[in-house]
């Protein structure tokens, strides 16, 4: 089974999660863009959903494919986001943002009454970080903000890179839908997730981060032995 086949089946569980009518989280990224078309699918029969989608691409992507579209402030309160994931813990945290698009990802599914995380087993880990954290900062003060990082991470013990995020094959800097900078923190092992979340919320230059604790309601996660989800 190849990666894209894993990444459908996945998202094929996940959307018999999906009821008439529901008002749905869409998240980001290839395994999330799987789960757009096969809802636009099902929408194309005569499902009904109103979609609110976490990103720019997957906005184009819904549209494109006729997926209704609702902004959050539309539907402020959600019954459910699909979204994929970097890394997922036994505890179902996540690292999320390798796509960029972790602010809005968090912002929905925080509105949402449960979040449901579709991913192939190559991102479960026993402890998150070998995926570097994504770390949403203001292009204001940004050498301010990368000190303080550097500071919270060695307060905690972490070592690693921290690297601006760059455009894909251009000399700039990658600027997320929400307008901010990013940064890539290698720290290898994140033993204290809690504990580097609550640093870097602590930080005035810190827009968002790319750890989702706790907010995770299940992980559907496809293998090529079969689809399984852990909650
Ligand atoms: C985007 C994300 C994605 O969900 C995450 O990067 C997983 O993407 P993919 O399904 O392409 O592996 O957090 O910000």
């Amino acid at each position: 089974m190849d990666a894209r086949s894993l990444k459908i089946a996945a998202a094929e569980e996940a959307l018999s999660h999906v009821e008439h009518g529901m008002r749905l989280g869409i998240g980001t990224g290839s395994t999330a863009d799987e789960f757009v078309r096969l809802l636009a699918e099902k929408v194309a029969d005569g499902f009904a959903v109103q979609g609110v989608p976490t990103s720019e691409r997957t906005a184009r992507l819904c549209l494109e494919l006729g997926v209704p579209l609702f902004s959050l402030d539309d539907l402020p309160e959600l019954d459910l986001t699909i979204d994929g994931a970097d890394e997922i813990d036994p505890q179902l945290c996540l690292i999320k943002g390798g796509g960029g698009a972790h602010l809005r990802e968090k912002i929905v599914a925080a509105a949402s009454e449960r979040m449901i995380v579709i991913a192939d087993e190559t991102k479960l880990v026993d402890v998150l970080g070998a995926f570097p954290l994504p770390i949403e900062v203001m292009p204001f003060g940004l050498a301010a903000t990368r000190r303080a990082v550097d500071k919270l991470a060695e307060r905690l013990g972490l070592n690693g890179t921290i690297l601006q995020r760059q455009r894909q094959g251009k000399d700039e800097p990658y600027i997320t839908d929400g307008g901010h900078f990013l940064l890539d923190a290698s720290f290898g092992r994140i033993p204290e997730a809690e504990a580097l979340a609550e640093g870097l919320a602590a930080i005035p230059g810190v827009v968002e981060h790319g750890l989702f604790l706790n907010m995770a309601d299940a992980a559907i996660i496809a293998a090529p032995a079969g689809v399984r989800t852990l909650t």
